[in-house]
């Protein structure tokens, strides 16, 4: 599929996504929101993509926010809109893919940025990234799930703080935060996010899945995450990954999972 806003490569194994507007440092517009949704989808339905990666293109940044010129006359009505549709197209769209989706964030990862990296399965940053949500510097807050992504990741004190103050930490820092789980130089991103790749692709496709299903409950409102896990575990004695998986142990071989 062809995209104006996007690039989408699949790979051995691999589908990277590249957020593709590195003049406007790969801001996020509506259109922008639509074909990410697009190309999730389609990476998340293809049978040869086990991982999916998500970066920026040029070195600067990885997203430096929601595109603020198509919201700067909005009102009310159409601010909500904005977030609602953003959150269920994108960011609540990307957290619940059952294939692993990995933000590789190569710079700048602000606002709307952090979101969409927030909402990948887990981050890896380069030594340049620098993430904050500075929304309320702009006297708006954040609307695509950063309100609640960061507390659940760096803790209460820690996301207020980043809010409040609308600053931004470097990528050492957001190690220690735990917000990211690894950093590295820009040349050494995209291959270190592919050997993570590498390694969750020799495991079972659907029992991944059914692991981002059972942990994402714990977030969920109203759902009990260990009931979710009893069903997804019992789930998984159905599937032929299981059988390949218990038999290649018991025969002492390398498993080779159909993805089903
Ligand atoms: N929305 C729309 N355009 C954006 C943008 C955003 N979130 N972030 C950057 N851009 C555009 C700039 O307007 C500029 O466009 P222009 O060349 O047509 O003027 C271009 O990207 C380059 O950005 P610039 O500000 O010149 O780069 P810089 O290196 O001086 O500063 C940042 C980098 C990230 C600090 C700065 O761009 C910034 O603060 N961006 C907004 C961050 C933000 O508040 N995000 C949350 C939005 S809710």
């Amino acid at each position: 599929m062809n995209y104006d806003n996007i690039l989408s490569q699949t790979h051995n194994g691999i589908t990277t996504i590249t957020i593709n507007r590195p003049k406007k440092l790969n801001a996020l517009n509506i259109e922008t929101i639509e074909e990410l949704h697009k190309a999730f989808k389609s990476a998340n339905e293809d049978k040869n993509t086990k991982v999916i990666i998500v970066t920026g293109s040029g070195e600067k940044a990885f997203v430096a926010g929601a595109d603020i010129s198509e919201f700067a006359d909005f009102d009310v009505n159409e601010g909500q809109e904005l977030a609602a549709e953003g959150q269920e197209l994108l960011f609540n769209f990307v957290e619940n893919l059952s294939s692993p989706v990995i933000a590789a964030v190569n710079g700048f990862a602000l606002g709307g940025g952090l979101e969409l990296a927030m909402a990948a399965h887990f981050r890896v940053a380069s030594d340049n990234t620098k993430m904050g949500l500075p929304e309320v510097s702009l006297g708006v807050i954040p609307g695509y799930g950063g309100t609640q992504r960061l507390p659940q990741l760096v803790g209460k004190g820690r996301a207020m703080e980043m809010i409040m103050t609308a600053g931004m930490i470097d990528a050492s820092q957001a190690l220690n935060y735990g917000l990211v789980n690894h950093v590295t130089t820009q040349e050494e991103l995209l291959p270190l996010c592919e050997k993570i790749a590498g390694k969750i692709m020799r495991n079972s496709s659907v029992a991944i899945g059914s692991a981002i299903k059972a942990i994402n409950a714990n977030f969920k409102d109203g759902v009990n995450g260990f009931d979710v896990e009893v069903e997804e575990f019992g789930n998984c004695f159905g599937t032929n990954d299981f059988k390949e998986g218990t038999s290649a142990f018991l025969e002492k071989r390398k498993a080779n999972f159909p993805g089903e």
